[in-house]
């Protein structure tokens, strides 16, 4: 058997986990997440969850990966055999986001195009809606929408040429490109932002706090969630990732450094974006609260129109933040689709060419029903249900499993301290093992009570069931249907003779 994949340097795999973790979920998640759950009053709950939940699950799924040496589902069948079907299951979830997340870093190439001209006109939403993305009805899926096509064969050609090439000549050296360029973009956009007129408004609105708003369950749930999508955390990323680690390699510190450059990056987004609104605001004559209401169309609404009002400049305004989302957003689905890369040629033994061509293209051919007129609802629906229900919940049973009914905890704290520099307490042990599955537990029973109660977003019942429940529950199916075949060869022995 040939030797595992290796990264180049340590910067190249501290690049690459932060390039999954710095994503869409920065630029236009965050923003909108803080403001709708009370502002200032987020960072309380955001920071705990961060500290007690982001963080000690960063630094288990990164030992996982580096002790045991494999893909998601080799590593779970490698901690126990039973355990196998987690790692599928996280690897279906990528899977299925990682359908969807390809078609929003299409819409952000197609808008990098549109800023030149500022093609969206006066009324950036009925462009989005009727001229770009040609909507028709939940469940209807109407026609192919050409310019959705386009940049998405675009994207699925620059990615998997990427993934073809390997750990260390694909993925690192795309985030040696992309990241810097991202940075660089996003700086000057962040900077410009800040010294707008009205910008002070925003961010005070921003920093605000709502202090009412932190008595709210929901609140925490939304931190808890956020934090889990931002750090790319129970979705087989950070195992896979690490498994390509050398045998010794520092992880704690790799863990803070990247759970730390994700949360500075997404406090970085919130600023420009405020300030931005603030500006926005100002010139129309209203209440930052007026503008910011956006929810999920923020970057695709709300910032053509704050681009189409920037005093000069504004085709390059535009350009630099749809180009930041793109950068951001291509190193991250190169993370997400490497889980189920790796996964298939774990299990069926066949060469990355072959992992590339099967998980890749599958995952392509799907995401042209996000490219239809009904792309816009179903990529909605599946995004929600998905993230609430498969990765929270994936997320949620991995910590539990591991430290409750494996008991590996002191295992994997005692592998980590060995080749850390800095070493971790019995906090992480309580933080795993008891306040998050408490904590993450209340919340999951809150929310399942909610959606149980109230269709999502008023969507038809026979929508959400098909795209969003059956989903969710589809992602475990698989999952378990994967484990359930038998490996060539015995995942223990082969990890013994070094594989
Ligand atoms: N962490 C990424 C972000 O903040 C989101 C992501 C989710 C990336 C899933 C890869 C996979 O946008
Ligand atoms: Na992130």
């Amino acid at each position: 058997m040939t030797e595992r994949e290796q990264w180049g340097t340590r910067a190249g795999f501290i690049l690459a986990a932060i390039g999954s973790a710095v994503g869409l979920g920065n630029i236009w998640r965050f923003p909108y997440v803080a403001y709708e759950n009370g502002g200032g009053a987020f960072f309380l709950p955001y920071l705990f969850a961060l500290l007690t939940a982001g963080i000690p699950l960063l630094i288990m799924e990164f030992t996982l990966g580096q002790k045991y040496r494999g893909s998601a589902p080799l590593t779970y069948a490698r901690l126990n055999k039973k355990a196998e079907w987690i790692g599928w299951w996280q690897v279906a979830i990528s899977f299925v986001i990682s359908t969807f997340y390809a078609v929003i870093i299409a819409w952000a190439i197609a808008y990098t195009f549109f800023s030149i001209r500022l093609s969206w006109g006066n009324n950036p939403e009925q462009f989005l809606q009727e001229s770009y993305l040609q909507i028709s009805n939940p469940g209807e899926f109407g026609s192919l929408v050409p310019n959705v096509l386009i940049p998405l064969v675009i994207i699925w050609v620059v990615t998997l040429l990427i993934m073809f090439k390997g750990i260390k000549r694909g993925i690192e050296l795309a985030n040696r490109i992309c990241l810097p360029i991202l940075l660089i973009m996003f700086l000057t956009l962040v900077i410009r932002a800040l010294t707008l007129e009205g910008a002070a408004l925003g961010l005070e609105s921003f920093f605000n706090p709502d202090w009412e708003k932190m008595k709210d369950p929901s609140v925490w749930i939304a931190a808890y969630g956020h934090i889990f999508f931002s750090l790319s955390v129970g979705f087989a990323i950070m195992i896979t990732y690490s498994s390509y680690l050398p045998k010794k390699s520092d992880i704690n510190n790799n863990a803070f450094i990247t759970g730390f450059s994700n949360s500075s990056f997404e406090l970085l987004a919130g600023i420009g974006v405020f300030a931005a609104l603030g500006f926005m605001a100002t010139q129309a004559g209203v209440s930052v609260d007026e503008v910011a209401n956006a929810g999920i169309t923020l970057a695709f609404v709300v910032f053509p129109e704050i681009i189409n009002s920037f005093p000069g400049f504004n085709g390059f305004f535009g350009v630099l933040f749809f180009g930041s989302l793109v950068m951001a957003g291509i190193t991250s689905l190169i993370s997400i689709i490497e889980t189920y890369i790796a996964g298939i040629q774990d299990k069926f033994k066949v060469s990355r060419t072959k992992a590339v061509i099967f998980g890749g293209g599958l995952s392509a051919l799907v995401s042209l029903l996000y490219a239809t007129q009904g792309g816009l609802f179903l990529l909605d629906t599946v995004d929600y249900f998905v993230n609430q229900f498969g990765i929270a919940v994936a997320g949620l049973v991995s910590v539990i499993v591991v430290a409750w009914f494996l008991k590996k905890l002191p295992d994997l704290q005692k592998h980590t301290n060995s080749m850390s520099d800095f070493k971790i307490g019995i906090w992480w042990r309580i933080c795993l093992g008891v306040v998050t599955p408490v904590i993450l537990g209340y919340m999951m029973i809150q929310n399942f009570i909610l959606n149980f109660r109230n269709n999502y977003a008023e969507y038809p019942l026979s929508f959400l069931l098909s795209a969003g429940w059956a989903v969710a529950l589809g992602v475990l199916v698989v999952g378990i249907l994967f484990s359930l075949k038998k490996w060539k060869k015995d995942p223990q022995k082969s990890l013994d003779e070094g594989g």
